[in-house]
């Protein structure tokens, strides 16, 4: 593992090597400085912080003061690798107010891409922000912001017709001048199907071994939301005996396209 820090640059140059990328939710110090030095390229201060650090159902209370604080917690302790940032529920209303937030998620917390959720609608913003220098990481499939409007976090793209739009906003969302792209819960043929189409590398979270990378959330990877698991994500801890045990064998398993296996990939 070189120690050089990992940029979209980095991360481009492995999809092109099929080398797959290690991508772990972490929100604060402790954890960016372990996953750090063990070969995670990506480490995601999600909003799911919402649901794991604050006990919320949902992702929606989340705030931007909350993003901030805790990008910096993991900005300021990781060496090598690269730092993404949730823009939160409704950060992105209108492209200038993502400017803005953007701004804060880079200067203040330390960040190097923004993530945000959301199709379509989405596009003018990521032009907007790619075209002011700022990396822009899209979040296609399951938008767990939009589960009001779902109804549920249920998988996406499982009938031709949206399994044709997130195709298509996919390729918009690369179009528009993002660097990465998360896939979430769609059926794994089409998330390999647009990873092979896109030239920028696709992280899958519930999307099949198909894609460039993989990302879990951290309490998942370590079983500490037993009854809520998620059907697509693995106990890394259960039979080893530390967390970074766990965490090199994650690191590990996504290198060998062993994770996610065939019980982890519901479509
Ligand atoms: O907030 C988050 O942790 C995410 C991942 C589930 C991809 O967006």
């Amino acid at each position: 593992m070189s120690a050089a820090p990992v940029s979209v640059a980095t991360l481009a140059a492995m999809k092109v090597r099929g080398e797959r990328i290690a991508c772990l939710t972490c929100y604060d110090a402790s954890f960016a400085r372990l996953l750090d030095a063990s070969g995670v390229e990506l480490l995601l201060v999600g909003d799911s912080l919402g649901m794991v650090l604050q006990g919320h159902a949902t992702t929606v209370p989340v705030t931007m003061d909350q993003m901030v604080y805790h990008s910096a917690c993991v900005s300021r302790a990781r060496t090598r690798a690269l730092v993404v940032a949730d823009l939160p529920f409704l950060a992105c209303a209108t492209p200038e107010r993502a400017l803005d937030h953007a701004a804060r998620l880079l200067q203040e917390g330390g960040a190097e891409v923004v993530k945000l959720e959301g199709g379509m609608p989405m596009l003018g913003t990521v032009e907007r922000l790619s075209a002011q220098g700022v990396a822009v990481c899209a979040h296609l499939g399951l938008l767990p912001q939009s589960v009001h409007q779902l109804g549920g976090y249920r998988f996406q793209g499982r009938d031709h017709a949206s399994a044709e739009r997130i195709r298509h906003e996919a390729l918009a969302m690369q179009d528009a001048g993002a660097s990465l792209l998360v896939l979430e819960c769609v059926p794994a043929a089409l998330a390999e199907e647009i990873a092979g189409l896109l030239s920028i590398p696709v992280i899958g979270i519930g999307a099949g071994a198909g894609c460039d990378g993989q990302v879990l959330v951290l309490h998942d990877l370590l079983g500490l939301n037993p009854e809520r698991a998620p059907r697509f994500s693995r106990d890394f801890l259960r039979g080893r005996g530390s967390i970074a045990e766990a965490i090199a064998a994650y690191v590990a398993a996504v290198r060998a396209g062993d994770f996610p296996g065939p019980d982890e990939t519901p479509y």
